[in-house]
């Protein structure tokens, strides 16, 4: 990387400029991964000198990049970060920006735009991009990052697409999911296909079921306003729990080039069933409605947990239950495969209140990083008894306790890098709103037909409803990460 680059984080007065981006590009510098010629300018509305904004993610950075901070990396890095004040709204203050990064840059240079903004202004700000003709790349290459929400459903998905792809081509459109770029979700693909153990099981032959949890400690807090209008599907499953199950029940891509991982991603997202409404629960945790900017009234779960079914050859018959919500009893996002029982079962259990377990193989994306693999062991001194027993790899015993890096850290290398296999394509993006429309106008339109809305205690896994939509299948929901 020798060209000169500038990044631009339009919204960087927000959190997520101080907790995660600033924290992320701090890392890569320190790691000698910027070009040597490199210039952040942070855009919002608020007014801000450059040393005062230099300052506040300074101090952020003290906190979120504590694993690298020093005072003197750290005054290295900020002599890169510039603040300028602007209208998203005005194409005059993308002029002025232009100008700005101009004088910077003293020459041709690449330049990657980030969106951090409200989502309202995202097409604002990339028709003004084009309008001030930022996004032609005779100079350099041109690149913006899209922060989730994109969308707010189908509709709304497929105009932001459009508006996008009138100003830039889709080569230049990263749309970020920041749960790709998690070390451990993309271990996924390492897991399935650097091994050979564990690939020719991974079908319908073996696996009884898949689960995804995604479970939140940390209630809405002081996002309610932005929450009440979107619920957990929107801010969970269209994005995150849908991305994490396309690498888990993908085929092998037929090389790690970003096309070839993305057509294998897609191809899950276009074989998912419509989901049987009967086959949901929604809930919402006890006192979410007295949380300040919440409706009285509201109806917006704060948890749901779905069966849905991937109609492929590999996955014929098996059901994927996907589940997430805020204020449950813990933090943790693990994959679950629940293997088929063995054909004959000619041992005891120990414990004859102990009912029969299913293997398990448990992928914990966080917070205990790792891998656990639940088996049967034949009980010491008994005749015929059975335990069962945790097999189990965890990152830290391997890597060092040093925290993973954060996902906001290798996707924004990625991008500069022009590395799209961690981003989230077109078509990917509409697809999951197809999954997710149907299932949120269904809830909206057949309320009557369907069970109210259930509720929950906070620090509980959530409603009852969600266990018994498993038990009458059979099934029961697996933690098996050591958390639960
Ligand atoms: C965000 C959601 O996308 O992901 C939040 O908007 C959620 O509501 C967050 O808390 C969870 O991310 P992580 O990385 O902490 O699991």
């Amino acid at each position: 990387m020798v060209q000169p680059l500038s990044i631009v984080i339009f919204g960087a007065s927000g959190d997520l400029t101080s907790r995660k981006l600033i924290p992320g590009l701090f890392n890569n510098f320190c790691k000698g991964r910027l070009p040597q010629t490199f210039t952040i300018v942070g855009v919002s509305r608020s007014e801000f000198e450059h040393a005062a904004f230099r300052e506040k993610v300074g101090q952020a950075a003290q906190e979120f990049a504590a694993n690298i901070y020093t005072p003197e990396k750290w005054a290295a890095f900020a002599e890169h970060i510039w603040y300028m004040p602007g209208n998203a709204k005005e194409v005059d203050s993308y002029r002025r920006l232009d100008a700005f990064l101009r004088e910077k840059e003293g020459g041709t240079a690449d330049r990657l735009y980030y969106l951090s903004t409200a989502p309202v202004l995202y097409e604002p700000t990339i028709e003004n991009l084009g309008a001030a003709e930022m996004v032609q790349e005779d100079e350099g290459w041109r690149r913006v990052i899209v922060e989730k929400p994109f969308g707010y459903n189908l509709s709304t998905a497929h105009s932001l697409n459009e508006i996008a792809l009138q100003v830039f081509q889709e080569h230049q459109i990263y749309r970020i999911d920041h749960y790709l770029g998690k070390e451990t979700a993309q271990n996924i693909l390492f897991f399935r296909f650097a091994n050979t153990i564990f690939e020719p099981l991974w079908n319908r032959n073996y696996i009884e079921n898949v689960q995804i949890t995604v479970a939140e400690a940390v209630d809405v807090g002081h996002r309610a306003e932005y929450y009440d209008s979107s619920g957990v599907v929107r801010d969970m499953f269209q994005n995150h729990i849908l991305q994490l199950m396309t690498l888990v029940a993908m085929e092998p891509p037929a090389s790690l080039n970003a096309e070839a991982i993305r057509n294998e991603r897609i191809k899950v997202l276009q074989a998912v069933r419509p989901i049987d409404l009967q086959d949901t629960v929604r809930a919402q945790y006890d006192g979410y409605c007295s949380t300040p900017g919440v409706g009285e009234n509201s109806q917006t779960p704060t948890f749901a947990a779905l069966k849905l079914y991937v109609d492929n050859w590999r996955w014929q018959g098996v059901p994927f239950y996907l589940r997430s919500g805020k204020a449950l009893k813990a933090k943790t996002t693990e994959v679950a495969i629940v293997f088929k029982r063995p054909p004959l079962m000619m041992f005891h259990r120990a414990d004859p209140e102990d009912d029969f377990k299913p293997n398990v193989l448990s992928l914990c994306i966080q917070p205990n990083e790792g891998t656990h693999i639940r088996f049967e062991t034949k009980v010491p001194n008994s005749l015929g008894d059975t335990r069962t027993v945790d097999m189990g790899f965890d990152y830290c015993k391997y890597f060092g306790d040093d925290p993973l890096p954060d996902a906001y850290e290798r996707l924004l290398l990625d991008a500069i890098k022009g590395d799209a296999s961690l981003y989230t394509r077109r078509d990917a993006i509409e697809t999951s709103w197809q999954i997710i429309d149907p299932l949120l106008d269904g809830w909206e339109q057949h309320s009557d037909d369907l069970p109210p809305l259930a509720s929950y205690d906070h620090g509980t896994w959530g409603p009852r409803e969600a266990d018994l939509m498993l038990a009458r299948a059979g099934h029961r929901w697996e933690l098996g990460c050591g958390i639960g």
